[in-house]
């Protein structure tokens, strides 16, 4: 088990469209380590989320995790650490919602992502069992944008308004009192 390097943006894997893992894969030994390894790596870093090609592994595997009392999210709901694998995203409430992001992938930026508010996705556990979940607000930000880097998807891509971009300080001091709170994954 080991925290690994995170790719940054300009690093190629995070543009690919990951390719999904067989049934087999899942409970394979390497699988397991790749996940222990992501885990390790978000805490580390305190995010609340990674996904596999963020640490250079181009398949279909992210994990998510909103600790109880969380330092740096204590007004959030937590949200058990959850592997989701070959995830299938349906949107249910496209009503439009914004939120803060930023990303381990991205250092030092910020910027005002909407997104819709409430979505379904299925997936495989790190069992290979099939699961749902459907999730709304803040949470369901956290879900697209870490399903988002399977599909070689950054958060900067969806940010409509540019003139919402902030370094991490900046955004410290002009924009942490408005109503969107940050997410990092
Ligand atoms: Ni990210």
């Amino acid at each position: 088990m080991s925290v690994r390097e995170v790719a940054h943006i300009g690093n190629p894997v995070l543009r690919k469209f990951a390719r999904e893992l067989k049934f087999d894969e899942i409970e394979s030994e390497q699988t397991r380590r790749l996940v222990k390894d992501m885990v390790q790596t978000m805490h580390e870093l305190g995010g609340i989320g990674l996904a596999a090609p963020q640490i250079g592994e181009s398949v279909q595997l992210a994990v998510i995790e909103i600790p109880p009392n969380s330092e740096r999210y204590p007004h959030r709901d937590p949200f058990p650490l959850s592997v989701l694998i070959n995830p299938r995203v349906r949107v249910i409430d496209k009503t439009e919602q914004e939120f803060w992001e930023g990303c381990l992938s991205i250092p030092n930026l910020r910027g005002l992502v909407v997104r819709p508010r409430q979505i379904s996705v299925d997936y495989l556990d790190h069992k290979g069992e099939s699961r749902n979940i459907v999730v709304e607000d803040f949470l369901a930000t956290v879900v697209q944008h870490e399903l988002d880097h399977l599909l070689g998807v950054l958060f900067i891509d969806r940010v409509r308004d540019t003139t919402k971009l902030a370094t991490d300080d900046e955004y410290v001091r002009y924009w942490m009192e408005e109503p969107p709170l940050e997410t990092t994954g």
